[in-house]
């Protein structure tokens, strides 16, 4: 079961001598996926938006059988919205909490999230707690049964924490969380486009993602699932009149399906690509692309732990295509540039992005190199003779 690696090279436009290990930033989309966008962009300006709109109606409602085959729900259940953060904050703030209401989180939750949970503290008195990991780094599914009681009124985890490599066993979280009949919300943002999602197999209630990353979409467009098990108890947060109708004076009506957490005006053009970039995975499969995502992943952190000087940061039984690291006496930031010089793009991620988990483990600001299905084994051979050049100082 490997992947048809020269095919994905020659769909890739990348600029030669580039090094694009930033993935988990945002991936490089293929050909495809520019082509749909910018054939759309073409007929917006020669005919019209609404009219290019109207002209591509099929295609566009495409999309929601597209994501649905890519997680494995019905196409009403998804919500096409401009990013992760804001399908997940619809998703959230949707929910009503009331005071004394729990909310069970993750230590390596992503900033985004913690913040929204904050703020909900804050004005509505909720508890925050992170459910302990095992000492592999993962979210302990023991630890989390033993703190369930009738007051946790949501069970919300990151997948793939935004760095450190660990994948969340969200599958025997849900198991959990359904058993107990407690709202389960998944942040599939680093997730979706590098593994197989299943929401059936997860058993979570809401889950957001992003096109950008590792789906190799474009910016600017992510979806929410909304499982029908609790689409009627969901209110979202903002109405407009996409997602509700003003039926009489005094009275609305919100849509029936997972489209009421969307809004009026929409990206087509960045719609199409995401389209066309979940197409482009569904066509190589999402288990062959964890494959190798897998195999190059393993490797680079194989090659820089073998480094003078050089800290791997991962953590997790199950790992992903995020590689943390460190170098010894130069910062991540210094690193990335001077990486950039070389051409091999990765990114930094510092302890404020995960704020528990960085503290917990006393992680200092991380060079984050993240691999595609894509990338080669040259590629990361390049990355260590420079890592290694750097690291010697
Ligand atoms: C784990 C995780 N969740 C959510 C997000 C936010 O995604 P978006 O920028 O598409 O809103 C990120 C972005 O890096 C992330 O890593």
């Amino acid at each position: 079961m490997t992947i048809d690696k020269q095919s994905i090279i020659d769909d890739l436009m990348v600029e030669p001598g580039v090094i694009h290990l930033n993935n988990a930033g945002a991936s490089l989309m293929p050909r495809c996926v520019l082509e749909a966008q910018v054939e759309h962009l073409r007929l917006e300006a020669t005919i019209g938006g609404y009219e290019a709109e109207a002209a591509r109606h099929e295609e566009l409602e495409a999309l929601y059988e597209s994501v649905a085959g890519l997680i494995n729900c019905r196409a009403d259940e998804v919500a096409i919205v401009e990013n992760a953060t804001v399908g997940w904050m619809m998703a959230f703030y949707a929910l009503r909490f009331e005071r004394g209401d729990r909310i069970l989180t993750a230590e390596a939750e992503y900033a985004s999230n913690y913040l929204a949970y904050l703020q909900v503290a804050r004005d509505k008195g909720v508890s925050i707690e992170t459910i302990p990991s095992t000492v592999d780094g993962e979210i302990c599914v023991d630890s989390l049964e033993a703190m369930l009681d009738e007051r946790v009124r949501l069970i919300s985890v990151t997948h793939i924490p935004t760095n450190g490599g660990l994948v969340n066993p969200v599958e025997a979280i849900g198991a959990v969380a359904r058993a107990h009949n407690i709202d389960y919300l998944v942040d599939a943002c680093q997730s979706a486009g590098q593994l197989a999602l299943d929401v059936d197999a997860i058993q979570c209630d809401l889950l957001s993602a992003t096109g950008r990353k590792f789906l190799r979409g474009p910016r600017g467009v992510g979806f929410l699932y909304v499982s029908k098990r609790i689409l009627d108890r969901l209110h979202p947060p903002m109405i407009d009149l996409f997602s509700a109708t003003w039926v009489d004076v005094d009275r609305y009506e919100l849509r029936p399906d997972a489209r009421r957490f969307e809004n009026w005006e929409n990206n087509y053009a960045a719609r199409l690509g995401l389209r066309s970039a979940i197409d482009y995975a569904l066509g190589i499969g999402l288990d062959k692309i964890e494959a190798e995502v897998i195999r190059l992943a393993a490797s680079l952190r194989k090659m820089l732990a073998r480094l003078n000087g050089v800290t791997v940061h991962d953590i997790g039984k199950r790992k992903c295509g995020i590689v943390s690291f460190s170098v010894a006496g130069v910062e991540a930031g210094e690193v990335a540039t001077r990486l950039a010089r070389d051409g091999i793009h990765v990114s930094v991620t510092t302890p404020d992005g995960t704020l528990i988990d960085a503290t917990r483990r006393h992680l200092p600001d991380m060079v984050r190199a993240s691999v595609h299905y894509f990338n080669q084994d040259t590629e990361l051979d390049r990355l260590i003779e420079v890592v290694e050049t750097i690291a010697a100082g």
